[in-house]
């Protein structure tokens, strides 16, 4: 039942502010300014011997861990990183009694990730999931967990559980954070955050109409660019992905700091470019880089917290916490996705070649 929307996707970016509504529900203390997260199973002195955390997903999952290993870090200060489980998989990782594993999945039956959680498990390692089916593969296999609560996701691309992931590494970075060094204002500080989330989320699907108008604009470019730096570069990076697979425009994503040691070759007016713009310490930097596209005559879409006077358009979105940001900046980008794939006559719920989960190698 699509609830009166055209297609699945549209349905699930619709309920982006219940789902993280419902990730977030029953889980706050304001207490101690942290969270409880019941599947976990890490009691505070077995948290701190965590020393590394390593993310492994794959697809739109494996960008939804980008953003988790940047708010690990930023929060919880465990330094982290996240890598394409099937890379991990087929390199004979060295795996460490110290790391804490995480496998992200939607489905909980992406067999890349379950195949590299149950080579990890062999070894000895601690695993635990991220995931949104109850009950899955991965959920069974993993030694505890986060469920992401996003409700079930029919279309094939992943949109609202992709936001809920994001919300629930936040709850995971901070609980984490707070059994180390992240302070009570900080806590606090997060805590209203994501508290703002959903009616921020609501404020950005009120822009739908504009974006469509932005989206029919770049519907007939060949190809796209997406840049971002830090916070912003996974964003650019699902946007991408997400662009690619509903519309079948190739697009690329780049980190806005590499773009003069190559791509700018490619940058005419014929390859427009979203820009990833958040207020934040890189804001200048991110406004230099979209003076070096202009001076080539590169059209731009910002995604930012204020008009870019360099773009030629910006979708403005509210600002959260730095460290939170993330979360809301691909939203905007997931309806820019629908409306050019609707634009283009796309078959959007079942893209061509792609199923909902790979459960094959
Ligand atoms: C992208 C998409 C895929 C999945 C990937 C992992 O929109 O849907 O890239 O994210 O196949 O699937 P899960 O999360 O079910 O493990």
């Amino acid at each position: 039942d699509m609830g009166g929307h055209d297609t699945y996707m549209h349905k699930e970016i619709s309920e982006q502010a219940d789902a993280v509504d419902r990730v977030l529900r029953g889980r706050i203390d304001d207490r101690f300014s942290t969270v409880h997260l019941g599947g976990l199973n890490l009691d505070a002195r077995e948290a701190r011997t965590v020393r590394r955390v390593k993310i492994l997903g794959c697809g739109t999952s494996y960008h939804a861990g980008l953003i988790g290993a940047q708010m690990i870090e930023e929060l919880a200060r465990i330094p982290a990183d996240a890598e394409p489980a099937s890379e991990f998989r087929y390199r004979n990782p060295v795996v460490d009694p110290d790391t804490l594993y995480i496998a992200v999945s939607q489905s909980g039956e992406t067999y890349d990730v379950l195949a590299a959680v149950q080579e990890l498990k062999r070894k000895g390692a601690r695993v635990f999931g991220v995931v949104n089916v109850v009950g899955s593969a991965i959920a069974r296999e993993s030694d505890a967990g986060v469920y992401v609560h996003a409700g079930p996701e029919v279309c094939v691309v992943s949109t609202k559980c992709f936001t809920n992931t994001t919300v629930a590494f936040a709850l995971l970075a901070l609980h984490l954070g707070r059994i180390r060094d992240l302070s009570v204002a900080d806590g606090k500080r997060i805590i209203e955050g994501l508290r703002k989330l959903p009616a921020q989320i609501t404020e950005i699907l009120a822009q739908e109409a504009e974006i469509k108008k932005i989206a029919d604009q770049y519907a007939d470019a060949r190809s796209m660019m997406f840049i971002g730096r830090v916070r912003g570069y996974p964003v650019a990076r699902e946007a991408s992905l997400k662009l690619k697979e509903v519309s079948y425009i190739h697009a690329e994503a780049y980190p806005a700091s590499e773009l003069k040691h190559g791509p700018l070759a490619l940058i005419e007016p014929a390859l427009p470019t979203v820009a990833i713009v958040p207020d934040d310490d890189l804001l200048e930097k991110n406004r230099a880089a979209m003076e070096e596209i202009k001076a080539r005559s590169g059209r731009i879409l910002a995604v930012a917290h204020q008009e870019q006077e360099k773009a030629d358009h910006t979708i403005v979105v509210p600002k959260n916490e730095d460290e939170l940001d993330p979360i809301l900046m691909g939203i905007p980008l997931q309806l820019l996705a629908y409306h050019t794939a609707l634009a283009l006559g796309r078959d959007i719920d079942k893209p061509r070649n792609l199923a909902k989960s790979v459960t094959v190698e």
